[in-house]
């Protein structure tokens, strides 16, 4: 599976397959009440959030410090930062959205417990039985945060371009 290689050559904040493997600050947790939160390593975080506010269907979080993952199960929300990039994905395997996915902190890759579907920190697939990488919610930028529409979740497949940019910069 390669979506988004060619396309995301010259703007993507990560290529494919080269971040998680080259560095180990992007690390994300297990997820969806699992207890699998994974152990931090000092260039990463790990841990749960909540909403600092809510409007409708938009839920508004802090900017992540770190790089790392900041997990929402109640909302089903992931807010992830890798490198300079943050982006909100959601927490269900894009093959059988009834499955949450779980963090394989060795790996330091996403893992679909159900058929064995690989992702990166940023969403993206790596291998497995999904057509698509992992859903990303349209975000946008609100004065030190990052406001998350949960009305509008994107999938790589059939809205491939504004997947590709659903993520705000931090510097
Ligand atoms: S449900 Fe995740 S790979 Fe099938």
């Amino acid at each position: 599976m390669s979506f988004g290689d060619a396309s995301c050559a010259d703007h993507c904040p990560m290529a494919r397959s080269g971040f998680l493997r080259s560095t180990a600050a992007a690390a994300l947790a297990g997820i969806a009440g699992s207890g699998l939160l994974a152990a931090s390593a000092s260039a990463q975080t790990v841990g749960t959030i909540s909403p600092s506010r809510v409007q409708g269907k938009t839920l508004v979080y802090p900017l992540p410090p770190n790089e790392g993952a900041q997990i929402d199960t109640g909302n089903g929300v992931i807010i992830a930062r890798v490198k300079n990039a943050v982006y909100a994905l959601s927490i269900t395997c894009p093959h059988r959205a009834v499955t949450a996915l779980d963090w394989n902190s060795s790996t330091k890759e996403f893992h679909c417990p159900r058929h064995g579907a690989n992702f990166q920190a940023d969403g993206e697939l790596i291998d497995g039985r999904p057509d698509r990488s992992m859903d990303r919610f349209a975000v946008r930028r609100a004065a030190g945060a990052i406001a998350v529409d949960t009305a509008n979740l994107l999938q790589q497949d059939s809205a491939q371009d504004a997947w590709i940019h659903a993520f705000v910069t931090v510097a």
